[in-house]
């Protein structure tokens, strides 16, 4: 029978952690080379070096319980960056596809901090405080990286509302770009 424990669980919200983070890793460099703006380029750079040390993080925690730092397999992330990547390929340019990119990163920064604010909800109930601290300081980081992603959109969605080259075409707002549309030149900011 399953471990119905409270510390099985934990356990099991580290493992799916740990797979997320790593997914992470692997999906990152390409969303910041597709990014338009130099400034959200940088900024998921940083994000990308900071999630290294969440995986290094959930390692030591893994070691702290005494459990193999394995992962399993988080199907939600998974979809989140399958939505991302429709986000990369829908053809969008500029400011629009940087808007984008912003939602999309959003979603992740959301839901890791749904997860790591339970898992230290969790070790902190469960009598693990240096556990909880290393989840806690990733909390951080992941609510600072969303904090950073919401000040850069003041300026892309100001910039992708008058951007009527990679905007949606008048009418059909919503839908992605016709081809016709997306052969024009970017906005003369990129
Ligand atoms: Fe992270
Ligand atoms: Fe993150």
């Amino acid at each position: 029978m399953k471990d119905a424990t409270l510390h099985s669980l934990l356990v099991e919200q580290l493992r799916d952690m740990y797979h997320m983070e790593r997914q992470l890793v692997r999906a990152l460099p390409q969303v910041a080379r597709a990014a338009a703006s130099p400034d959200l380029q940088s900024a998921l750079a940083d994000h990308l070096e900071q999630t290294h040390e969440h995986v290094r993080r959930l390692e030591e925690a893994f070691e702290e319980l005494d459990v193999a730092a394995k992962g399993k397999t988080c199907v939600g992330m998974q979809a989140i960056l399958e939505e991302g990547k429709e986000v990369l390929e829908s053809g969008w340019e500029g400011p629009v596809l940087d808007a984008g990119i912003i939602a999309a990163c959003q979603k992740v920064e959301h839901d890791e901090i749904a997860a790591y604010r339970a898992a230290h909800a969790h070790a902190v109930v469960l009598g693990f405080p240096v556990v909880a601290s290393l989840l806690e300081e990733t909390l951080g980081e992941e609510k600072a990286a969303d904090a950073g992603l919401n000040e850069l959109a003041q300026t892309v969605n100001r910039e992708a509302a008058s951007d009527t080259v990679g905007a949606a075409p008048e009418g059909r707002t919503g839908e992605k770009p016709r081809a016709a549309d997306r052969t024009a030149k970017a906005p003369s900011s990129r």
